[in-house]
């Protein structure tokens, strides 16, 4: 019985040998090491010795089956090892490839770049200032004194007594003119805040384009001129738009821009794109510039308007919903 079980150890190293695939291997198991494997059999079997030999048999089962499963062990990782290698070379170059998601700039940058650039070909310097604001700036240096009746839509969002975010770009022409003597031509883009009722038109949101010229001799033509040329060439050529008499406290006489803007139907009527006018002298005084020798005009346009009406967008919130399916088409 004993050189059986000897001879059940040696046939199985030497059948261990020749195992060089994880199939052989787990045939050999199966033959071997599984329940009703020969070596496991041979370890039921030791009960069935004589009292006397059953030590001795014990002993030899189990050397015979640590040497066996240990070989067995060792060749099942380098034959695992070699399988993982094998499929790590192996590169299915016929897979379709994982696509980038490339980001791209919102739809209201890419407007801002635009407006930029027609205002650059017509020599426009860009001017940017702070979306926390004082009150000098955003109200008094603009001819908008702590009683006047037009802070009041205005009058918002403020952080202490004497700042607030900025309820217009306008505060950024005294800050040019601070700091600039005239001639000057700038445009300035940037976010404003309002306590506006949201709908499909106001949020509190939003972009304008501020824009100021500073010289000797400019009339009002230059500003007519100017506006009309950047609408034909932003939004094309057959585009409507109309002066509309107005009030701002910081120019005289004063204007709002209206554009001819469709709705969610296809109808169409005249929505207000922004103010304009002549820079009014009081401002002049604030900032130093005589106002006896320059004159100037300014405007300060909604940009999500502009980019509404030039993509065919009806409503403003679509915007800044980041909506991906939405921002994806422009
Ligand atoms: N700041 C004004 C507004 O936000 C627009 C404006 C700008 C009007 C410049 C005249 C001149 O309503």
């Amino acid at each position: 019985m004993l050189e059986q079980f000897e001879k059940i150890g040696k046939d199985a190293l030497a059948s261990l040998k020749k195992v060089n695939h994880l199939k052989a291997l787990e045939d050999f198991r199966v033959k071997y090491l599984a329940r009703k494997g020969q070596i496991t059999k041979m370890l039921g079997q030791i009960g069935q010795f004589p009292a006397e030999q059953r030590a001795q048999a014990g002993q030899l089962a189990n050397k015979i089956k640590k040497e066996v499963t240990e070989v067995f062990e060792q060749l099942k990782k380098s034959l695992l090892q070699a399988q993982q290698e094998k499929s790590r070379e192996f590169v299915d170059v016929t897979l379709p490839g994982i696509a980038v998601n490339i980001g791209k700039t919102h739809v209201i940058t890419q407007t801002i770049n635009e407006l930029l650039e027609i205002f650059g070909r017509m020599g426009f310097a860009v001017a940017y200032g702070p979306e926390v604001e004082d009150e000098w700036h955003n109200f008094i240096a603009l001819n908008i004194g702590p009683e006047h009746p037009a802070r009041d839509p205005f009058d918002a969002f403020y952080i202490d007594d004497n700042t607030l975010l900025r309820s217009h770009t306008s505060p950024v022409q005294i800050r040019v003119m601070e700091q600039t003597k005239p001639p000057i031509r700038v445009v300035a883009p940037g976010r404003v805040y309002r306590p506006d009722t949201v709908d499909a038109t106001h949020m509190y949101m939003f972009y304008q384009l501020e824009a100021l010229v500073v010289d000797e001799g400019v009339s009002m033509v230059d500003m007519k001129t100017t506006i009309d040329q950047f609408i034909h060439t932003f939004l094309g050529p057959d585009t409507k738009w109309r002066f509309r008499p107005s009030f701002f406290p910081f120019t005289e006489p004063s204007a709002e821009v209206d554009l001819m803007l469709a709705d969610k139907t296809g109808k169409e009527s005249w929505v207000e794109m922004g103010g304009c006018g002549m820079v009014d002298p009081n401002v002049f005084d604030a900032v130093g510039i005589d106002s006896e020798k320059y004159t100037g005009w300014a405007f300060g346009f909604g940009i999500e308007r502009l980019a509404m009406r030039k993509y065919g967008i009806t409503d403003i919130r679509l915007l800044f919903e980041n909506d991906l399916r939405f921002l994806e088409q422009f």
